[in-house]
């Protein structure tokens, strides 16, 4: 199988350059730019691309790479502060921009014999730079400009090396996905012979080398498609070896933990435990209202949950876990724009003392990737294309002190407006739709009487994966319903709102 090194520069777009390659269908890992040279011998990569990054070559502390992988015949393609540092390294010169160019920008090709092969003239490509390449080093000559760049793009075929100003990874490049394939099948020769069934060979045989013969995992089930797809994936490495806890953490939705116990036994056959904790859950909770303290606490009570239950499992080295790549970088601590913005239960709030080693198969996939990966794996269309659920559960969608009253409520709210939206037939266009609990009660009246009572937000919003989001506009018939019902059916709730805001600058849980 042809392998493509992606070098981690720390540009938002680094994980978009993976996932470019691997849709043309050639497997591709990010690895940081501080890999020893030997490791990247050693894994025999047929092409490497380097990323873009914030930072200027001339800067303190600026990453690079080790010399020496301009010395492995391996061709190179450098993408934005990739190309300075190309630039830089290999004798060109490169130079501090009086202004920072960021936007659209028309690119002018020179030369189509290429990295540009087919490229149109005026092509639409997405900028995002500080400093610029001056002087191409030698062996390289200028293949592109734009009005603002003078190298827009760069090529010393004779060593494949080459270079791009602008991200190709991202949507607003055209072409992008062009240059891509150009540089991975014209260039560096390569075959598409990657696909999810293959990655899906790869983990496997790698989890079954890093648990050995006899180890046993335990992976905690929370209802979520990243998990189930983790422990099926770890289930085809180990076998019985693994043991899925599943915890009723007292915050799921309505009637979930027996559903799901029954669908876990009951089709995939796994080995699993369920345990009622909600007592523990909602008594550790009782009091907490600042929502990063909420996620931290939820963190600590599942781990110390599934220690208590791997403890009576009779041991267990290994843990595995459903985080994906949004969790990863929205958890990072990173300066910039992706630096910490929630904790996720799952990456942000394990105790420092943690006793397991960690499986997480899924750290470099998006949602759709794990998706598909769900289908190869077996599961029924209806829970993949199930919304994503939080790990905290309906914690973070109760807004002040989680109760077990209150619970009850958005539990109850949130079933109705389910169910709204699905006889509405939009479950699937959505991203996510779920009801909120706020901590203000509002006056109200029904019958002759008056009321005062509880406010339920509805949110639902469309989204491709998380990172950002648009709210949907619902028909003012399906919200009339929604409203309705919740109002009739939930009691204690007089009032429902409908949350127009979009992520950014609202992230799409309320807390
Ligand atoms: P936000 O609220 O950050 O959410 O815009 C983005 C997506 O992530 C989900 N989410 C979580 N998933 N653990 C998870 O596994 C968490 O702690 C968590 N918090 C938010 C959220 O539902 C949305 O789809």
């Amino acid at each position: 199988m042809h392998k493509v090194l992606v070098l981690d520069f720390g540009s938002q777009y680094t994980q978009l350059i993976a996932r470019k390659v691997r849709e043309l269908g050639v497997y591709s890992e990010i690895q940081p730019f501080s890999t020893p040279l030997a490791r990247i011998r050693k894994g025999a990569f047929d092409a490497i691309i380097l990323s873009g990054g914030p930072q200027s070559v001339y800067g303190k502390g600026a990453p690079s790479v080790d010399r020496g992988v301009f010395d492995l015949g391996i061709p190179i393609l450098g993408v934005c502060y990739g190309l300075q540092l190309m630039t830089y390294l290999l004798g060109g010169q490169v130079v501090p921009s009086a202004r920072r160019e960021y936007g659209f920008a028309s690119l002018r090709p020179q030369n189509r014999r290429g990295l540009l092969a087919g490229i149109g003239d005026r092509s639409q490509v997405w900028m995002s730079h500080g400093d610029k390449a001056e002087r191409v080093p030698p062996g390289f000559a200028v293949t592109a400009r734009t009005s603002n760049t003078k190298i827009a793009a760069m090529e010393d075929p004779a060593r494949r090396f080459y270079g791009v100003q602008f991200h190709p990874e991202v949507i607003h490049t055209r072409q992008g996905k062009k240059i891509l394939s150009n540089f991975l099948f014209r260039i560096a020769g390569l075959a598409p012979d990657w696909s999810i069934s293959s990655f899906i060979q790869r983990k496997v045989r790698e989890i079954r080398a890093q648990v050995g013969p006899r180890r046993r995992v335990i992976c905690g089930l929370s209802g979520g498609v990243d998990s189930l797809v983790t422990a099926l994936l770890v289930q085809r490495a180990v076998g019985r070896r693994l043991v899925c806890v599943f915890v009723d953490n007292g915050l799921l939705r309505k009637n979930q933990f027996a559903e799901l116990m029954a669908k876990f036994k009951d089709r995939f056959d796994l080995n699993v435990v369920g345990v009622d904790a909600s007592r523990y859950f909602l008594e550790r909770l009782r009091g907490v209202v600042p929502p990063e303290r909420k996620r931290k606490v939820i963190g600590g009570a599942f781990i110390r949950v599934f220690e208590r239950e791997a403890r009576k499992i009779g041991g267990s080295d290994f843990l595995a876990q459903g985080t994906i790549y949004p969790d990863v970088i929205e958890s990072a601590p990173v300066k910039g724009p992706s630096s910490t913005i929630k904790s996720h239960h799952n990456v942000g709030g394990l105790p420092p003392g943690l006793r397991f080693k960690l499986i997480e198969p899924l750290r470099e996939l998006f949602k759709d990737e794990v998706r598909a990966m769900g289908v190869e794996l077996g599961i029924d269309r209806e829970f993949i294309q199930q919304h994503p659920f939080p790990g905290p559960g309906l914690a973070v969608r109760i807004v002040g002190e989680v109760t077990p009253d209150r619970v009850r409520t958005l539990q109850d709210a949130d079933a109705v407006l389910l169910d709204e939206v699905r006889r509405a037939g939009i479950y699937r266009r959505l991203w996510q739709a779920f009801a909120v609990l706020l901590p203000v009660r509002s006056v109200g009246v029904m019958g002759d009487r008056r009321t005062y009572q509880r406010v339920v937000v509805a949110r639902l919003v469309e989204s491709v994966d998380g990172m950002t989001a648009q709210w949907y506009p619902a028909s003012s018939r399906l919200l009339a319903r929604i409203s309705t019902r919740i109002v009739n059916e939930v009691e204690g709730v007089n009032r429902v709102v409908f949350d127009v805001t979009t992520k950014p600058p609202a992230t799409i849980e309320w807390e």
